[in-house]
């Protein structure tokens, strides 16, 4: 991928697709900024070098039809005050009325166009619609890491048509440091991966298994492993169909000699619900009609020693319910013992992020992706799609003729 730093952007319109896939209240306020935030140093350079500035993005799934609630405004309004600056919002992303905003653009304006999934054409990779987006610009500049995993016009097929394509800072921090992380990390290395399924995350614990030399496993899915090995987990949420497959991932761990952490300990309850009884027990002792919504104190202990020599952990995914303050400790406990370690410490995916945040500990880890299907992509040894699509424009824009 070729830095914005190595395009001559000045006077030029450029085109930032970003992910301001954020956060709302339902009154059409933002919750929480940091994909904005995150982007700021692109938005930043491209003003100061003199660009042109427009900006695309997505916000949640409207599926082509145009919801007000999903308007980008309220977030022109707040990138202004971020920036400092007039940020107009453009009435759609493509026609001939942006067409002619982004004409009449002078050195230092900036323009948000509207949701890119107003139109279906987006999520379908759409040519022509790319080449409408394209059209509007001299340089494109992908800083939408989040939505890099998606195969999109705006972060795909505009490639093709941009006359210039690069990465923003953003994008390029997100992959570098997780190459960091995964490709040549000092060790140990250590996973920590929880969250609700299995399912969601089979692939990247297969692909981790050619890499990692610890996992640390909690959440609801530590339940389908905890059933591998014959624990009964009472009526804990648990996905038979994958206990073959649990136990077949734990096989191949032991045959390369990774550890292999499951929780020995659990908060349960009778209910989904804070109010309802609670207890914490050891793992061999789950009442037969409860369920397991945190990791217990021995649990946290555990896994704290066991990343304590760790010089390099990666943490997808939560210990238990932690949005429920009852069920929150085990979770919180991780996000602390992760921050008072000296590892390199890499944190991805939407809980996970949100957990950082709750422990007001973002200032402590290396660094917090702001990608989450991205991110879980990434650990599943993929190539994303809108990074093969910009390695492959920048071997178009560098070929002779
Ligand atoms: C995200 O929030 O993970 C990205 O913006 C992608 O959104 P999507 O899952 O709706 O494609």
């Amino acid at each position: 991928m070729k830095s914005i730093k190595k395009i001559t952007i000045s006077g030029k319109k450029v085109l930032v697709r970003v992910d301001f896939n954020v956060p709302m209240d339902g009154h059409q306020n933002i919750t929480d900024d940091s994909r904005i935030q995150a982007v700021l140093p692109t938005l930043k350079y491209a003003l100061d070098h003199n660009a042109k500035l427009i900006i695309a993005s997505h916000l949640n799934r409207p599926h082509g039809k145009v919801l007000p609630e999903f308007s980008l405004a309220p977030v022109a309004k707040r990138l202004g005050r971020l920036l400092e600056k007039d940020v107009k919002m453009a009435p759609d992303c493509i026609g001939p009325n942006v067409k002619a905003l982004a004409s009449g653009m002078k050195t230092g304006d900036v323009l948000l166009l509207e949701n890119l999934r107003f139109h279906l054409e987006e999520q379908k990779n759409d040519d022509a619609f790319a080449k409408e987006l394209a059209s509007l610009c001299d340089v494109y500049i992908n800083d939408a890491f989040a939505v890099s995993h998606r195969v999109n016009a705006s972060v795909v097929a505009v490639t093709k048509h941009a006359p210039l394509s690069g990465a923003g800072f953003l994008l390029l921090n997100e992959i570098a440091y997780f190459k960091q992380a995964i490709d040549d990390p000092q060790r140990p290395l250590v996973a920590v991966i929880g969250g609700s399924k299995v399912s969601g995350k089979l692939k990247a614990l297969g692909s981790m298994l050619e890499r990692v030399d610890k996992f640390i496993i909690g959440g609801a899915m530590a339940n389908t492993f905890l059933k591998s090995r014959g624990y009964a987990v009472g009526k804990s949420k648990t996905e038979e169909d994958l206990v073959e497959a649990a136990g077949l991932i734990m096989k191949k761990a032991a045959e390369r000699g990774i550890k292999f952490y499951l929780p020995v300990d659990a908060v349960v309850a009778r209910r989904f619900d804070p109010k309802a009884e609670i207890k914490t027990v050891p793992m061999q002792e789950i009442p037969l009609n409860w369920m397991i919504l945190d990791i217990g104190p021995a649990t946290s202990l555990l896994y704290s020693e066991a990343m304590y020599d760790a010089k390099t952990i990666i943490w997808n995914g939560p210990m238990g319910v932690f949005e429920m303050d009852a069920f929150s400790r085990g979770t919180m406990a991780m996000v602390h013992n992760i921050a008072n370690s000296y590892a390199l410490t890499i944190v991805g995916g939407g809980d996970t992020d949100v957990a950082v945040h709750k422990a007001r500990e973002t200032d402590r880890m290396t660094y917090i992706s702001t990608g989450g299907g991205a991110f879980l992509s990434l650990l599943e040894g993929r190539i994303l799609p809108a990074v093969a699509a910009l390695d492959e424009a920048e071997e178009k824009q560098t070929r002779p003729l």
